[in-house]
């Protein structure tokens, strides 16, 4: 066979070919910069250090996704694939090896086209989850969507790796909620869910991003909702009693009904227990002082609304506006470190006291998110999607370090976080510790590209690949060399392609 041409510009020749001039950038060319920053969460990865895509592809059509594909694999050029650009790694815009690579950036595919009758929509990966609530709340002020708290995040990454937020318990992940899916693969041809078989599909509801093509959009079950919800907000410091209310929470969130979710945050001397019931104050107060007298709920903590006004009061603020979950830039941007973990057994109140006491008080120290699970997100089996963490889960708890400025402001945070970790692990989950692929945290593992062969090894991959998705990992490593053999679509923890 034809050695591929390696020539950049032959590339880029492909791509204008069939794809407008005006949708490329090159690097070095005078709107580069500022397309490639856009949506650049992770402030750390604006550094020059950092190994930048030669080429951005904004396609406005699927046929220039199809475009795009084909010429990198004609002429040797790796393609990244961004949607909202919120992985906390940044996967979707750098690479950690140096070489060269473009990236396909769906910023211009954000299309969400509701049928409230059929109870279904259409939403592109370019749209931001904000801009898929919205659109779902104008058809209907009763359906909804279980999706993340941040209105910024991508649809294309986020339901790639599962996505949940303030419904999870009630509706489970946003990827459990996907009726069909259009890709495009490997070979540039877009498949759906009549053509693209039973793994294919099952891969990419919750498989992670980039490893199984480029996914264009997405078809949803949407679900109902009651006109009114009640959120509330329950600050505790250490001394007004957090540590015990955190100790119970922990095996009693799990159980609420399903209509209730109480997750906490966790930080220095506080802890925010931050509620969403599908219903109104009325019907909130028995529940939550019968089953959580100790919380202190009463009628002046109710905030009474609609759902997607509860979107943007939670994320955004009381004062925020429905309409500001459509703004894409609402979301803090800082130097960050992200970890995860799942619990079973709920931690002793001597260990939250050691906690608070000994790691909050840290240089660099951050914050502890905790979603409990139960109720719907925990009803499927372990290998009904890619996304293990189902029965037995009590919570996952995401660590969160963030600082502002390069170097030594990071040595703090980044030493806590890891350190933290560490000290975590007799509490949580073992063989494997699990986390949540979602939190993408390169420390976990990165892949290896065996040689000779040139395709990511899927011994190195297992390393990371078994804790985000314990026995799923081989299944996924199966269909990934089913529809992508030659490991076209790789970064540093894509599925390795298992080959017989
Ligand atoms: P981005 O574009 O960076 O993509 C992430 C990965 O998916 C990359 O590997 C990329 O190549 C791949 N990818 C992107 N688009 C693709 C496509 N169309 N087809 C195939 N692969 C694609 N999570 C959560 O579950 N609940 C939450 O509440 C939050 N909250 C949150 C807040 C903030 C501020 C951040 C930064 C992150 C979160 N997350 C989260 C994590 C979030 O779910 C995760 O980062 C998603 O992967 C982000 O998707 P984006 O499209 O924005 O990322």
């Amino acid at each position: 066979a034809k050695k591929p041409n390696l020539s950049k510009n032959d590339f880029l020749s492909c791509l204008a070919a069939g794809i407008p001039a005006r949708q490329l950038y090159a690097k070095g060319s005078p709107s580069y910069g500022s397309v490639l920053t856009s949506t650049i969460r992770n402030l750390r990865y604006l550094s020059s250090k950092t190994c930048n895509p030669l080429y951005i592809v904004t396609p406005t059509d699927v046929k220039h996704i199809q475009v795009a594909v084909s010429c990198g694999r004609r002429h040797n050029v790796r393609i990244r694939v961004r949607s909202g650009g919120h992985d906390y790694e940044g996967l979707s815009y750098r690479s950690e090896i140096p070489e060269p690579f473009a990236i396909v950036d769906l910023v211009n595919m954000r299309n969400v086209t509701v049928d409230g009758k059929a109870r279904t929509a259409w939403v592109e990966s370019g749209a931001q989850i904000g801009e898929l609530y919205y659109g779902i709340s104008k058809a209907s002020p009763t359906l909804a969507f279980p999706a993340g708290v941040c209105p910024t995040i991508g649809v294309g990454g986020h339901f790639s790796g599962g996505g949940f937020g303030m419904l999870l318990r009630k509706f489970g992940l946003a990827s459990d909620n996907v009726l069909d899916v259009k890709v495009v693969d490997a070979n540039g041809k877009v498949q759906d869910r009549k053509s693209m078989g039973e793994d294919y599909l099952w891969a990419v509801r919750g498989g992670g991003g980039e490893s199984f093509g480029i996914v264009v959009s997405w078809k949803l079950r949407l679900l109902p909702v009651p006109a009114t919800v009640t959120v509330i907000q329950m600050p505790k410091m250490v001394n007004e009693g957090a540590v015990d209310l955190l100790t119970k929470w922990q095996s009693l969130a799990p159980t609420f009904p399903e209509d209730l979710m109480i997750r906490v945050m966790a930080q220095a001397q506080k802890a925010v227990f931050e509620g969403l019931y599908l219903g109104t104050c009325d019907a909130l107060l028995p529940l939550v002082t019968s089953r959580f007298p100790e919380l202190g709920v009463n009628r002046s903590h109710c905030n009474e609304m609609s759902w997607v006004q509860s979107i943007a009061f939670i994320h955004l603020g009381k004062n925020a506006t429905v309409k500001d979950i459509l703004n894409r830039t609402s979301s803090i941007r800082a130097f960050g470190k992200y970890k995860s973990d799942y619990v079973t057994q709920p931690l002793s109140k001597a260990t939250w006291d050691t906690i608070y006491k000994d790691w909050f008080s840290k240089p660099g120290s951050g914050i502890m998110i905790m979603d409990p699970y139960g109720a719907t997100i925990s009803k499927p089996g372990e290998a009904d999607t890619p996304f293990p963490h189902r029965k037995g889960m009590l919570y996952n708890i995401q660590y969160i370090t963030f600082w502002f400025g390069e170097g030594a402001p990071a040595e703090a945070p980044i030493k806590w976080i890891r350190d933290f970790y560490a000290f975590m692990e007799p509490y949580v989950t073992k063989n494997p510790r699990q986390a949540y692929v979602n939190y993408r945290d390169l420390d976990l593992g990165v892949n290896a590209v065996e040689a000779g062969a040139n395709v990511s090894s899927y011994k190195a991959g297992k390393v990371w690949g078994e804790k985000y998705f314990k026995g799923n990992f081989e299944r996924l490593a199966r269909t990934k060399a089913k529809v992508d053999p030659t490991d076209f679509f790789r970064n540093e923890q894509s599925i390795p392609p298992l080959l017989a």
